[in-house]
């Protein structure tokens, strides 16, 4: 039975890929605006502090957000460039980013200006030597990591910094085990296919974004476990956290429930065997800086 639905996994996977069906992670980013703040940034927050404390952030830079979401960076860059500077947020998620400037009036930051669209297409329209630094953060993966070097490059000003924070994709491995091992007993549940770039580490992010005009300043790897003692937890974390987005809107919505419940039974299942569902987002950071002179 198993073997048998492995296969029919296996060709509606090829099929889609083949007729480039593919999710996107707008409705379940839009899905998850509302909690995101008190599942994914109150566990994953301190990474990305860790990562805005070293950028050379200055009063009256011009810094750009990519995938800015509900504002986790462009608040804390919006406080350090001061009344004078002005960050640019961008997000794809009418809802995630909504949710950005409820939060910064509520900071009452002023200084922030919210652009709804694909990062990447929105960097392109930007003229060469705009910013004085562009930041990325748990986004890298939705974007083309060549293009993306490419633009950071052209659109930094000499002397300008990027940083990237990004799960590797290592991240979440108990988790994704047990949503394939749901999908064996469902196959049909699969209406799409889903396709995200995560780095394997911080060397990849070394090897691809650090080279012509781009140099490293600081790079790591990190990890962070969430803690979720049930099953019932450990979806609702991947739920409303964002972090399943993408896999989602890949679902048959028919089979959404089903498919949701042999996800909590098969971690309850682990659980029961194994003590714990490891909810461990493994996650690397980049930091570097565009040469003043090649
Ligand atoms: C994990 S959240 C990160 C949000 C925020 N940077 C943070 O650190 O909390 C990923 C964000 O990327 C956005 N996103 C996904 N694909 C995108 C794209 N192609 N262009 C712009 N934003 C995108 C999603 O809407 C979501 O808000």
């Amino acid at each position: 039975m198993i073997l048998l639905n492995f296969v029919k996994l296996s060709l509606r996977s090829v099929n889609f890929r083949l007729r480039n069906v593919t999710s996107t992670t707008i409705n379940d980013y839009d899905a998850a605006a509302a909690t995101y703040d008190d599942y994914y940034s109150r566990y994953l927050g301190k990474a990305g502090s860790t990562l805005t404390e070293k950028l050379p952030l200055k009063a009256g830079d011009t810094i750009i957000d990519l995938a800015c979401g509900t504002g986790f960076f462009s608040h804390e860059i919006a406080a350090a460039v001061g009344e004078k500077g002005q960050v640019f947020a961008v997000d794809l998620s009418p809802k995630m980013l909504a949710r950005n400037r409820e939060n910064a009036a509520a900071k009452h930051l002023s200084n922030i200006e919210f652009i709804e669209s694909d990062a990447l297409e929105w960097l392109k329209g930007q003229p060469s030597g705009a910013a004085d630094g562009i930041v990325c953060g748990w986004g890298v993966c939705y974007m083309n990591h060549t293009l993306l070097r490419n633009e950071i490059e052209r659109v930094l000003r000499p002397g300008g910094f990027f940083g990237i924070i990004e799960n590797r994709a290592c991240s979440l491995q108990a988790v994704s085990d047990l949503f394939r091992d749901a999908l064996l007993e469902h196959p049909e549940a699969l209406a799409k296919n889903m396709s995200i770039s995560l780095p394997p580490d911080e060397k990849y992010l070394v090897k691809t974004f650090s080279k012509g005009m781009l140099t490293r300043v600081d790079s790591w790897n990190g990890e962070i476990v969430v803690p979720c003692k049930t099953g019932e937890e450990v979806a609702e974390y991947m739920l409303r956290s964002g972090a399943s987005a993408g896999f989602i809107d890949a679902l048959d919505q028919t089979h959404f429930e089903t498919m949701w419940s042999e996800f909590v039974k098969k971690a309850d299942q682990r659980i029961a065997r194994r003590g714990e569902v490891p909810v461990k987002h493994e996650y690397c950071v980049l930091i570097g800086r565009k040469k003043t002179s090649s």
